[in-house]
This record gives C-alpha cells, structure tokens and sequence, in this order.
C-alpha cells in the first residue's frame, strides 16, 4: 500500500513535471507538539554508490541475467560520468534547504497526482470484528460510542497530549495525526489537493452521517465546548435514521469513485450550484462522516471477514452500499445495520498506523464507556445537506454507477485468520515475525508461480521530521535461494533451515537500514526527480527495463499492527499483481489478499491458501530439525 510507486512511473516511465509545483499544506500547530517535531533528525539523503551497490544487489533475483549485465553498465556510467554526481549533489541541496526532501514529491508523485480512482486502488479499508447488534437501536448505539471515542481521541490532538510513538527506541513524527481529521481531497484536473481545517481559527464541531445515500451535518459540541455524550449521540443519530428513511435517493457520494480527472470534471459541474457548494464543503470539513450502512448479502460466517472488506474497500456497488460514502474524505467509520463495521480512508494524508491507533483507542474507549442517561437539553434537529441534482450531474452519477460496479465485480479479496501462530512462534525461534511472514510470502509466491517477483513492504520513516515511507524489497538474493531449496528434496533440513535464517536475517537487515533512511528507492525516485526538475535529460537508469521490472509490484504488503483483532486491506498496485496486508498477533495472524477478478495468472483465495502452507511448512521445518544439529 500504498504510496506505492504503481504511480511513479507512468508506461513510458516518466514522472511528470507537472508534479513538482504543489507545496505541501502547512498546519499552524505550536507548543510541545512543534518541540517534538524539531528534535527529530531530517531525512538523509544515502550515499550514491551504496544505493546504486543495493539497487543492483535487489535486481538479482527479479530480472535475466543479460538484464542485469546491461543495468550494471549503465549503473557504472552513471556513477562515473559525473550525472550520478551532479544528481547528488542537487539532492542533498534540496535536502539541506528543506524540512524534508522527499515529502512534498512524494504526497504529489504518491498520491495527489494519481488519476486512478482512490477506490480500491488506493484507499485502504479495515475490517473491524463483527458486533453482535442486529438491529437499528444497536446500530445507532454501537455508533453513537465510536463518534464519543473518535471525540476523546481528538482532545488528545487538539491538547498536544497524544503520546510521542516509538520504533526500535526512537521517538517518532507525529505529524500524520495533525492531518486526518477534519481533512479531505479535493478532485483537480491534472492534479488533487487536500484541505485541512483542524487548524484553522474555528475548527469545525461536526462531523458527517450518511444513510440511505443521505448526508446530515451532526454537530458533536455543546455551545460550551464540550463534546455531546454517547447518549446526546445517540438521540441525534435517531433523528438522522427517521429523516432519511426513503431509499429512493440519488447517490451522489458515488461521484467520488470516479477516476479523478472524470470526477474533476464532475466536480466543477457539481459545485455550480451554490447550495451543492456548500454541502460539498460541510462534508470536506467535518471532522469525520460516519456512514450508516444498509445490511450486505449474507455471507456464511467463513466468509464474513472477506465480503467486509469489499464492504469497506468499496461499499459492494451501486445497488448496495458504495453510494453511502464520500471517498475523498480522509476517515470514514462505516457501521452496518448486520453488524458489520469498519473503516476506509483516503491515503495521501497518512499512512495505515496512525488509523489503527485512533482505532485502538475508540475500540478500548468503547469498552469502557457506558450509555448513562444524562438530563436531556433538547438537541437542534441535524441539517439535511441537500444536493440539486441537474440533468448533467444524474448523468455523471449513472456514468460513475457503471464504473464503479466493473470495479467491483473486478476486485476479489479474501481476508483469512490464519490460527496456527502468530508472533509467538517466530520469537521463540529467535526471528523477526515481520521477516517470517515476508520470506512465507515469498515462498508461497515462488510455489504458485516458480519465479520471484519485485516486492514490496511498506518502512515507516517516521523517525524523520515529516517522513512517510520507503521499500523494503522483501525478495532478495538470499530469500531466492530459500525459496529454490525449500521445496528441493536433495537438499538436507539442516541446510534449508541454514538459508531460511539468513533469508529473515538479511530481511530484518534491510528492514533497519529502510527505516534509518538508507533505503534505495525513495533516494533513485530523488535522483529522478532532481533531473526532472533541472530539466537535464533522464538518465538511462531510469529508463531501463530492469528499473520498470523493479517497479512493477506483483507483491505489495504491508504490515499494519494492531491490538484489536482487525486486519486492513487494499487492492493490488499491478493487474497481475497481489495487495497483501497483515495483522500480526500474538497467536494468531489477520491476512487480507487481493487480487483482480480480470487477471487469469492471479487468484486471492488461492494465494491465501498457499501462504497458510508455507507459513505451516516453515514452522515444521523448524521444529522438526534439531537445534543441536544446527
Ligand atoms: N527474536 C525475538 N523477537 C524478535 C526478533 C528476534 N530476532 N526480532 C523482532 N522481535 C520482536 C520485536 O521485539 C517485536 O516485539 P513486540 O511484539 O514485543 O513489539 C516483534 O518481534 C515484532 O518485530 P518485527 O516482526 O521484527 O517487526 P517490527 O515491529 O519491527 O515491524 C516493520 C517491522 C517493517 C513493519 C516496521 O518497521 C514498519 O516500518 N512499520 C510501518 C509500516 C507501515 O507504515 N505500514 C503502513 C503502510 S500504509
């Protein structure tokens, strides 16, 4: 997931200039939060010579030999000719002037430039563990405690109080929790931008509640500035249900699935009308929309995790649910009438764990919070946000209802619980469990398809000033050799057991040097973009099959711890690629696998499948050869 290069590289392999121009928004936020942030160190820029040793190092087991030949020339020309230099040095420039070099490249090259629709092709969902509630009461009150712990959680932002994170002992760039509430996209022509009003001198008080397709403007202060309770929620949320039980409405949340050039287009026609405007705006404000969803088909209770996640993913499709959203707002909590529950957000302002610890936080806020009937001070009646739907705009929401349904009908997730283990196992083996899961991964890949292919996992570069992500390139010399000798009976257990070790050694090798900033990729897309911008000729490097190989992620994964039993999920980043996300626990692992529908070489359930068995088989293997022998 995600910031994932799928959009980096167009088919000719260009980054376009018109992406270097937007700056990143800045937010105006003071005291403890901003002395926290000066701490932290900038992004390095790594040293020319060892990324270019790495970057050919990472071909090895994804291209042809003659490839990597031809690469190693160019490697070499560019190193020596004096453009490698002259690149670095603009680079670390850049890096010297700026708070950090690669952030504004990366949310335009990353996000805000991708036309793509955000639906299922960039925008992750999380798939929440399945209430018991079954009816409306037990809807509106189940929702009526998240809003309270969304709110709780907001104090802690708006207060400066939310606990600094870690990450192998290193205090972590909390940036990413100023930008996602009260935030949203906004379509453009060539290019989208977000609009934050956390920080602004009235910061909105409401959120967003859609049902039926309907939008209301819920707002969750008192006069005095103090949050409604859970049960003042509650009443509020009755209101919406019973002012919006026609079902007959125009989706017109659905505009937002488009592609984002079409959806622009659509847009502008949309906000020509001034009351169109202005609901459009109170939605982009508020601080979250919560989207009350109608019961999904039914699904046996093996199936339930996957037809949540295409739940959340994308809503099921214009006859069921897609049309109760708003794609480009940043955080969408969505609560089934069935019990189903969830969340999507919109990716460009922050990365997965920011999301599942607000998650975290409204799940244990929950389990604590009681429904005490407080003396009722009667509530104003929450506004309709209305819409005029003219003839052009029904017909840019029928266009948009056929395009999302084919993406629907293309996106085949499977969300498994894998039961055998969970980090437990890996540890007592003395082994990284994010290295275990990653080289199971890319066994199973090898066992379906008898090739390797470019990974990619996602690094948090939080330890940075404003930093997002990097790649850790999950198929390595070494995970190449396990994976050949796994399977080879002439090879003895105590040698596969040998190369299955140093496979998770070097993984969590390159997982350190990805997340110190001494990765490969985010310094080559620098490199790229230095010449871009200077408007030089660019370099062969970067127009060579091996670097479009490299890019193109038949595995994209990514690890998104949580403490509630959740699993987030998102599409693949290739057409004959896989989106593999995981939650490990302590005994047990959440696996989302997506695959498309279209692709005939790819097949979700099967890739799940096979990663239970590799993940089974590496267990054994270890236990089953003993350690004396080692
Ligand atoms: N022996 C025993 N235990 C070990 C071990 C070993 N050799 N190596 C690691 N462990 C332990 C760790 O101490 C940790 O313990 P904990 O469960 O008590 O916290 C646990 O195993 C997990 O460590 P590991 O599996 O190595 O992973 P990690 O937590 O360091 O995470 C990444 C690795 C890559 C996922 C993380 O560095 C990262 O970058 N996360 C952000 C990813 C991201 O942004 N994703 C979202 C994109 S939208």
């Amino acid at each position: 997931m995600l910031g994932f290069l799928r959009t980096m590289v167009g088919r000719s392999g260009m980054v376009k200039p018109s992406c270097l121009v937007r700056p990143v928004a800045v937010t105006r936020i003071t005291g403890r939060y901003l002395a926290h942030q000066e701490s932290l160190p900038k992004l390095p820029v790594p040293p020319l010579k060892q990324t270019c040793d790495r970057y050919l190092a990472a071909l090895e087991p994804i291209v042809e030999e003659d490839e990597l030949q031809h690469t190693r020339r160019l490697l070499e020309e560019f190193q020596t000719g004096g453009v490698g230099e002259r690149l670095q040095k603009g680079l670390e420039r850049r890096a010297r002037k700026m708070e950090n070099w690669l952030s504004d490249w990366w949310l335009k090259v990353a996000y805000l430039d991708y036309r793509m629709p955000v639906v299922v092709h960039s925008s992750p969902g999380v798939v929440l563990p399945r209430m018991e509630f079954h009816d409306r009461q037990g809807q509106m009150r189940f929702a009526a405690k998240m809003i309270s712990g969304v709110l709780n959680f907001k104090t802690m932002i708006d207060n400066e109080t939310l606990p600094v994170e870690h990450l192998g002992g290193q205090a972590l760039c909390m940036h990413q929790y100023y930008q996602v509430l009260s935030s949203c996209r906004i379509p453009g022509t060539k290019s989208d931008s977000i609009v934050n009003y956390s920080q602004g001198r009235r910061p909105p008080s409401h959120i967003t509640v859609v049902h039926n397709f309907q939008f209301f403007v819920l707002d969750v202060y008192n006069s005095d500035g103090t949050p409604l309770t859970v049960d003042q929620i509650y009443i509020q949320l009755e209101k919406i249900w019973n002012s919006s039980l026609q079902t007959n409405k125009e989706p017109i949340g659905i505009l937002t699935t488009q592609d984002r050039n079409t959806w622009a287009k659509a847009y502008n026609t949309l906000i020509k009308d001034r009351t169109n405007k202005e609901s459009v705006r109170a939605i982009q404000k508020s601080i979250i929309t919560v989207c009350l969803d109608a019961p999904m088909p039914r699904a046996s209770e093996e199936q339930y995790r996957s037809r949540a996640a295409v739940q959340m993913l994308h809503g099921g499709g214009s006859r069921w649910n897609s049309g109760n959203r708003w794609f480009d707002k940043t955080i969408q909590f969505i609560i089934g009438e069935d019990g189903s529950c969830g969340v999507i957000y919109e990716h460009a302002p922050a990365e997965g764990p920011p999301i599942i610890k607000l998650i975290d936080h409204v799940v244990e806020y929950m389990k604590q919070s009681e429904m005490v009937r407080t003396p009722m001070v009667p509530l104003p009646m929450p506004r309709k946000l209305r819409f005029n739907i003219t003839p052009e705009i029904k017909n840019d929401i029928e266009k948009a209802k056929q395009n999302l349904n084919i993406m629907v009908q293309d996106l085949d997730v499977r969300v498994i619980v894998f039961p055998h283990f969970g980090k437990n196992v890996p540890k007592s083996h003395k082994m990284s469990p994010d290295a275990f899961i990653q080289i199971a991964l890319q066994l199973a890949y090898y066992r379906m398809y008898k090739v390797c292919c470019a990974t990619y996992e996602s690094a948090s570069l939080r330890m940075f000033r404003l930093g997002r992500t990097d790649t850790i390139r999950s198929a390595s010399i070494d995970s190449a050799k396990f994976v050949k000798a796994m399977d080879n009976s002439a090879i003895q257990n105590m040698e596969k057991v040998a190369l299955f070790e140093k496979a998770v050694k070097g993984h969590r090798t390159y997982t350190d040097m990805a997340i110190r900033g001494q990765a490969i990729d985010r310094h080559l897309l620098g490199l790229k973009l230095t010449a871009i911008e200077d408007l030089t000729s660019l370099p062969e490097i970067f127009m060579d099959t091996s670097y479009a190989k490299a890019l193109h992620y038949n595995l994209s994964t990514s690890q998104v711890p949580a403490k509630t039993d959740c699993v987030m999920c998102f599409g693949p980043v290739v057409p004959d690629g896989y989106g593999v996300c995981y939650n490990p626990m302590d005994e047990h692992i959440n696996f989302a696998v997506s695959a498309f529908n279209s692709c005939e070489d790819t097949n979700a359930s099967r890739m799940a499948q096979t990663l239970e068995e590799a993940l089974v088989d590496l267990r054994d293997l270890l236990e089953q050869t003993p350690k004396a022998k080692l």
